[in-house]
């Protein structure tokens, strides 16, 4: 059987090598499909127009195809392992591709296009002859963009800081954009993540000291210029609109029709994912990191327990509860500090007036805890059968420069380009306020020169890892991102494209599953009941170091997956078989 010798348990396929190719690559005795590109329709019943490779296709076609850049994904089966929904992010746009001719002539239709290719797409899948499909039409097929209209919940919502001129209530919000990561409840609800949403506001010159916490700056020309056509993202003419983003949204993807609800109970952050975990009691712990050199690691546990009867019964059990930000300690420890008025500095002499401005100000309330800054905290991930949870944090070249933060026990490594994975548990069970830590691995290439930049795999090479999930067997599945800019050269001189590992959290082997083609980024990762096919995300392949592709030739890097002549390349979701129909990994 396929690598049985090489092996524990766990883990039973041939490891692939890393690779420069512009393909996806994975081990002998699998094979992998691409479905669901951008701009293949979603499958809504009488509007299923069909892609266009030039970029023609109009934003009103847009709101009814799939969005661009795959993030995190995940299947809700419908019919044991062989139907179901799969419900995905689209992070952000490349605008050189999105349109015809790239940004060149700037206007309101293209402003249109490129917020309708953001946000959420709900499709329906089945397994029919040996092969994934699409459900074309599906009931169930659906777009959330960047102006879908929205609820904010919990305790930020109506709150002085959140309303606007057109919307006084303060709890009407349109859209959402930057959705990273992802994740899933046990009550059925899908969790989308917004994260670098301050990119998309156009800020004053000098920002107050909100605005320049959370990075509000002066657009220029290489953003996303929503703001030229779009008032709503002229911060300086809309200064709460900013609040109303940076949110964990929850959707409901069995119900086409239904809202979705921003939690603001769970805190406002460059949030990468929010990945829930049950108490012993059925309380919901929701792990997130907020992505963004020297941000925070927060969880949030719920006030009341997760009751039978699905997202109707639990419809807001996410806007009660406590949310915490946690202190890596040397020697192993560590605390969950809460993020509640009143306690400690987090007061109205301190500037936070209310339990929505600490929320609203989650960064600034957690400087003010003296929680950890670590570096670029991505995805967590939960075991339930160990009850760790892990976080990839994916690099941080600032760390120790002139300037910046120190190294400290949880981020050892100065200049690191490379990343870590960090592991803890929560002390008694997942509410738990202390808890102990350790590293899983630090990433690295052992060929390197530098020691900083050499890791302690068991394993296969990889640095920056982003994607993360611990499967139903509890394989940890690790997905790569490397930067364009950086890729090929330097520290990573070594490591080809994208990739995703496997590892076995008991031993520590770690096993390259999977390679991505150029210029792409793997992430999410989601599989069947029965573990016989997984989901995963690959985004801007062919990707240019100036994240902006060029118009005139823009499958000059990648023309993944169509390598068609004159064509684009495009994010897509891959499914992973077995030849013999077995478990993944195995
Ligand atoms: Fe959107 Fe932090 O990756
Ligand atoms: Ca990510
Ligand atoms: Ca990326
Ligand atoms: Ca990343």
């Amino acid at each position: 059987t396929l690598g049985a010798s090489s092996g524990g348990p766990l883990l039973g396929f041939k490891s692939v090598p890393v690779s420069t190719a512009d393909t996806i690559t994975v081990p002998p005795g699998y094979v992998a499909q691409v479905i669901a590109a951008w701009g293949e329709p979603v499958g809504i019943e009488g509007r299923m127009p069909a892609f266009k490779f030039d970029g023609s296709n109009t934003f009103a076609e847009q709101e009814a195809q799939l969005g661009m850049h795959h993030d995190g994904i995940h299947f809700y089966a419908q019919d044991g392992a062989k139907r179901g929904l799969l419900v995905m992010n689209h992070e952000y746009v490349d605008d050189g591709l999105l349109h015809t001719k790239g940004t060149g002539v700037w206007t309101a239709n293209k402003v249109k296009k490129s917020q309708a290719a953001h946000g959420v797409s709900v499709i329906e899948v089945e397994l029919k002859d040996g092969r994934w499909q699409q459900v074309l039409p599906s009931k169930f097929a659906r777009r959330i963009t960047a102006t879908t209209p929205m609820t904010l919940a919990g305790p930020a919502a109506g709150h002085a800081l959140t309303k606007t001129a057109a919307d006084p209530s303060g709890t009407k919000v349109l859209g959402t954009f930057n959705n990273c990561g992802s994740g899933m409840t046990p009550w059925g609800t899908y969790l989308t993540c917004e994260e670098n949403f301050i990119n998309y506001f156009n800020g004053p010159a000098s920002p107050d000291a909100h605005g320049k916490r959370w990075g509000l700056k002066k657009v220029d020309d290489t953003l996303y210029r929503w703001h030229e056509f779009d008032e709503r993202f002229d911060a300086v003419k809309n200064p709460n609109e900013p609040n109303r983003h940076g949110w964990v949204v929850e959707i409901d993807p069995a119900k086409p029709g239904s809202t979705p609800v921003k939690r603001t109970a769970l805190g406002r952050a460059a949030h990468e994912g929010a990945t829930v975990a049950v108490t012993k009691d059925q309380r919901a712990v929701v792990y997130m990191g907020e992505d963004a050199r020297f941000e925070y690691i927060y969880k949030f546990v719920s006030r009341d327990a997760i009751k039978a009867g699905g997202a109707a019964a639990n419809a807001t059990l996410l806007d009660h509860g406590t949310l915490y930000v946690a202190r890596f300690d040397a020697e192993g420890k560590g605390t969950w500090l809460p993020l509640v008025h009143g306690q400690g500095p987090l007061t109205a002499a301190n500037g936070f007036a209310d339990q929505g401005e600490v929320l609203i100000k989650s960064r600034q309330a957690s400087d003010a805890l003296r929680a950890t800054k670590m570096d670029r905290p991505e995805w967590t991930a939960v075991d339930p059968k160990t009850r760790k949870v892990y976080c990839t944090l994916t690099n941080n070249s600032n760390r120790g420069r002139d300037k910046q933060p120190a190294t400290d026990a949880a981020n050892p490594r100065a200049n690191n380009t490379m990343g870590n994975i960090i592991e803890w548990l929560d002390d008694g069970d997942y509410s738990g306020t202390t808890f102990t830590w350790k590293h899983f691995v630090l990433a690295g290439d052992p060929a390197l020169e530098r020691a900083d930049a050499r890791g302690n795999i068991k394993g296969d090479a990889f640095s920056c890892p982003d994607g993360l999930w611990v499967d139903g067997r509890g394989v940890m599945w690790i997905q790569t991102d490397m930067s364009t800019s950086a890729m090929g050269k330097g520290d990573l001189v070594n490591m080809g494209n994208n990739q995703m590992l496997a590892a076995d959290p008991a031993s520590g082997e770690i096993r390259r599953f999977l390679t991505g083609p150029r210029g792409c980024e793997i992430t999410g990762a989601t599989m069947t009941p029965d573990s016989t096919t997984m989901f995963i995300n690959v985004q801007h392949p062919g990707e240019s170091p100036s994240e902006r592709s060029d118009p005139d030739a823009p499958g000059k890097i990648s023309n993944w997956p169509d390598h068609k002549q004159g064509g684009r390349p495009r994010s897509a979701t891959v499914v992973i078989r077995k030849l013999d129909g077995g478990v993944i990994g195995s």
